[in-house]
């Protein structure tokens, strides 16, 4: 099993990016060798015929690294969809290996990777590779970041089991309220339900903050909040 998290999320928008940039972050301040990576990225951006993602850009500004982009994220896909499709779409095919190799050269750098999924564990790559069989290969120790809001109780249950079927280890649930804040019943009451049905440690709960936007990385309050709200445990 290798050192670091394999980020998840019960969807996509729940906070994958601010919380493995925040874990980055965390253990970067620690003075630990950390490394990060988003294997697999749509959406990204065309500049000067080169596709950036915003997600990887604030990861390595989280982690402070300076491995090259294409380490970092070796495939970027322009359209913003699922991975197949936005591959269908460019008449590309997402080479596995080129993921494979970036992840190996990332791992003998770094003695700690965070690495963030793409959406939900069920999301396909390949025609019948998902996510979830990606993160097997990485053999990293999964977190899965959920809202905390109605609704995540079975989102999260769902992704939980999941991927215990599929022989993950399941380190713990990060509850994030990326969209509005959450008012103090729902958010406990589901942390209990979720904690008593998987039996998995709540490892924080990040309220929903403005200075948590990805699109205006903010150190300072990211470094502040997740020192503030996440179990300290989780930093090894
Ligand atoms: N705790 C939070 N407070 C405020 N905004 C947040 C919070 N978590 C996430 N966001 C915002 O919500 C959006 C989705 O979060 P992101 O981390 O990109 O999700 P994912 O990586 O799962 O798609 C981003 O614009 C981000 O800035
Ligand atoms: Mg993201």
């Amino acid at each position: 099993m290798g050192k670091g998290y394999f980020i998840t999320g019960t969807d996509t928008g729940v906070g994958k990016t601010v919380v493995a940039g925040g874990l980055a972050a965390l253990y970067k301040n620690k003075g630990l060798n950390i490394g990060v990576m988003k294997p697999i990225a749509t959406g990204c951006k065309r500049v000067h015929n080169t596709l950036t993602s915003d997600d990887v850009v604030f990861l390595k500004r989280s982690a402070e690294v300076d491995d090259e982009y294409e380490l970092i994220n070796p495939i970027s896909l322009e359209q913003p969809f699922a991975p197949t499709v936005a591959a269908r779409l460019s008449n590309t095919k997402i080479d596995l290996e080129k993921v494979r190799m970036a992840y190996d050269s990332l791992c003998e750098r770094h003695e700690y990777l965070i690495v963030e999924g793409i959406g939900g564990l069920l999301v396909p790559v390949d025609e019948y590779y998902f996510v979830v069989d990606l993160a097997n290969e990485m053999e990293l120790p999964l977190i899965v970041v959920c809202r905390s809001n109605l609704g995540t109780i079975n989102h999260t249950l769902l992704t939980v089991s999941y991927a215990r079927e599929h022989g993950l280890d399941v380190k713990g649930i990060i509850m994030n309220e990326s969209t509005e804040k959450c008012d103090d019943v729902t958010r406990m009451t589901n942390a209990a339900e979720i904690k008593r049905l998987t039996n998995l440690p709540i490892l924080g709960m990040i309220p929903f903050d403005k200075r948590l936007d990805v699109n205006k990385f903010n150190k300072e309050a990211l470094l502040e909040i997740f020192r503030d709200k996440i179990d300290k445990d989780i930093i090894i």
